[in-house]
């Protein structure tokens, strides 16, 4: 029997080793949870996404009280980046939350419906979307939504 042993590269880095462009991400996805409609899980998530040609899509959360029909901020955001911008390339995205009066001390990932959403977006421009998850304490640097889904089907697998 043979093994194989994947493994996920993850940067840790503070806001301030951070070059401006991705300060200005980060901010942005900071700031995005502002307008998160979450009133069930008080929970707060924004999403920030950097396009090719240059301009950032802010989005977050947005639940309902029949809750599986809610949206989490990543898909929101990439979505709506999609459908706006169908032509430009994602090349990064930042994600923060925020609940009880603070921003969450350590990063929260998306969840598995949201990394096989932005999986599609990565895999249809052909280009790998760097991710920032923010944390006051520290910041996780991914290189792309691939490394989050390991093992992920993809459309190379349809015929
Ligand atoms: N949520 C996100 O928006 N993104 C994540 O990465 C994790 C969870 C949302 C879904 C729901 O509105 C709330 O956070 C609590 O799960």
């Amino acid at each position: 029997m043979k093994e194989k042993l994947i493994t996920t590269q993850i940067q840790i880095a503070t806001y301030e080793e951070l070059t401006a462009e991705e300060k200005k991400l980060i901010d942005a996805a900071k700031n995005a949870t502002k307008n998160s409609y979450a009133p069930y899980s008080k929970f707060n998530v924004g999403a920030a996404i950097l396009l090719d040609n240059g301009e950032i899509i802010t989005g977050n959360n947005q639940e309902n009280a029949a809750y599986p029909s809610g949206l989490c901020a990543e898909r929101v955001t990439m979505f709506y980046a999609n459908s706006r911008y169908p032509n430009n390339a994602p090349k990064a995205l930042a994600i923060a939350s925020y609940a009880n009066n603070n921003f969450l001390a350590d990063p929260i990932t998306p969840c598995g419906a949201c990394r096989q959403s932005l999986l599609e977006t990565e895999v249809r421009f052909k280009n790998n979307i760097k991710v920032y998850l923010y944390g006051t304490k520290h910041i996780y640097i991914i290189e792309s939504i691939k490394a989050l889904l390991p093992l992920s089907f993809d459309n190379s697998s349809l015929t």
